[in-house]
């Protein structure tokens, strides 16, 4: 009771909805979303995605979030107040999927922070040749320093809002840039489909051809909606601790995710018209973004305009998601190790920006360390998404169904005496189908089954 009068708490309800969006909409809805689309069919993905994150995400997120504000805890002490010790340890494997993530998504934030400035002074866009912006990119990710320098500056942008504090730093941070991520992207994104053929590429990304389906679909918007809504390592645990105590948890969990949704829809509304008015491939794998878009822009009136504009939303919408990352470990250390803030924070983006040099490096002079045959880059992406990230999801599910007090959670979900219409619908997910469709996957990812 003492822990709840004395823990920071977000402004109010709208605070607490960007807060939680700004770390669902990321890289992940604008630069991973259209090319996962592109590559399994388009609309029909979009089905099962939209699926999976009404029948595993939001029973998820609402778990999450209700751990976070019952316990008033870092995602460790949330488990551990609300269950029993050993229960602990579904924390840790959060923070330390949370570090390991944040190891890699720095590089590819360094990627947008180095292409913005690119667009900004005019470099990017002299071009328009696809085979110039291949070879540029393919430089610059192997680079030895380059990319580590970005990478840094965003963990050091991040590090800066975190000190800040959660009100006047990550609060007022989402306040600011979440309206821009809003406007940037609707301008792209009708700018887009007013292109020259852009109603080709709006068919291909609405039309669903079930031909195009295979297991392996179903598997990857499983995980894409997993990491997308930020879900399954405590991050959102660690955002619903500081929700004001009469925040109604259901209804955050359901705008956060509609907003995450709507975002990765306008992406790509945003990336398939302007690909198809360029007659280009739309499966074009992760390259897509940094090569695919910068060629086609090239050639537009007003490139640097609308470069810098993408770029700009990539920045944005990354920084708010590295900074829940952070805040997860920060909050961790500083709560449980006893440390300051200021001294979690400075830790946490030495161990992160350190991992996010090397991942870097292995793209390039590093290339022959591997794990498994993985690069680092590629094994740290492989272990959270496959491994780490399923087995907190799947405990997460377990523990929220089966151990969780009842009453407990339904006051989160409903803070005074209402009707509990759908409570026992997402108890009765958590408990039994969430688990088991994410050991199914779980296995299958490992070759299992
Ligand atoms: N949801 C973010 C994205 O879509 O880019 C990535 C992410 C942020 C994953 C925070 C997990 C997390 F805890």
């Amino acid at each position: 009771m003492e822990n709840t009068q004395k823990r920071v708490t977000f402004g109010g309800k709208i605070s607490a909805v960007l807060v939680a969006a700004g770390s669902a909409v990321g890289l992940g809805n604008i630069w991973r979303f259209p090319y996962v689309a592109g590559e399994n069919g388009g609309g029909a993905f979009l089905i099962i995605y939209i699926l999976c994150i009404l029948i595993m995400g939001l029973p998820l997120m609402i778990a999450e979030f209700s751990i976070g504000s019952a316990s008033r805890h870092n995602a460790v002490g949330a488990f551990r107040t609300l269950g029993h010790r050993r229960w602990g340890g579904i924390g840790y494997i959060g923070i330390l999927a949370s570090v390991l993530i944040l190891g890699f998504y720095l590089v590819v934030a360094g990627w947008t922070a180095e292409y913005t400035i690119h667009s900004l002074t005019d470099d990017l866009v002299r071009q328009s040749d696809p085979t110039f912006h291949q070879r540029s990119f393919e430089a610059f990710i192997a680079h030895p320093w380059k990319p580590i320098f970005y990478s840094t500056l965003f963990a050091v942008a991040t590090h800066i809002i975190i000190v800040l504090g959660v009100k006047q730093g990550i609060e007022r941070a989402s306040k600011v840039m979440m309206p821009l991520l809003f406007i940037f992207l609707i301008i792209l994104a009708i700018h887009s489909m007013l292109m020259p053929g852009g109603m080709e590429g709006i068919r291909f990304f609405l039309t669903p051809d079930f031909s195009k389906v295979t297991p392996s679909s179903v598997l990857v918007a499983l995980g894409q909606a997993f990491f997308s809504l930020s879900i399954g390592l405590g991050t959102m645990i660690t955002y619903g601790s500081y929700f004001k105590p009469k925040t109604r948890v259901q209804d955050t969990a359901i705008e956060v995710s509609a907003i995450d949704t709507m975002v990765a829809m306008l992406a790509g509304l945003m990336v398939f018209p302007a690909v198809f008015s360029a007659g280009i491939e739309p499966g074009a794998g992760p390259s897509l973004v940094f090569i695919t878009l910068p060629s086609i822009f090239s050639s537009m009136p007003l490139s640097q305009l609308w470069s810098s504009l993408f770029f700009l939303l990539l920045v944005i919408a990354a920084l708010t998601s590295t900074i829940s990352l952070h805040e997860a470990i920060t909050a961790y250390m500083h709560e449980e190790w006893k440390l300051t803030r200021r001294s979690a924070a400075c830790i946490t983006t030495v161990l992160t920006a350190l991992l996010g040099a090397l991942a870097s490096l292995s793209l390039g002079i590093l290339d022959h360390w591997r794990i498994a045959g993985l690069n680092i880059f590629d094994a740290l992406d492989y272990v959270t998404a496959n491994i780490l990230l399923p087995i907190g999801a799947m405990l997460t599910c377990l523990f929220a169904g089966w151990c969780f007090d009842k009453q407990t959670f339904a006051s989160q979900l409903y803070p005074s005496c209402q009707p509990k219409p759908f409570f026992g619908l997402i108890r009765f997910m958590l408990r039994f189908c969430c688990p088991i469709i994410i050991l199914l996957i779980f296995l299958h990812n490992l070759g299992l089954l």
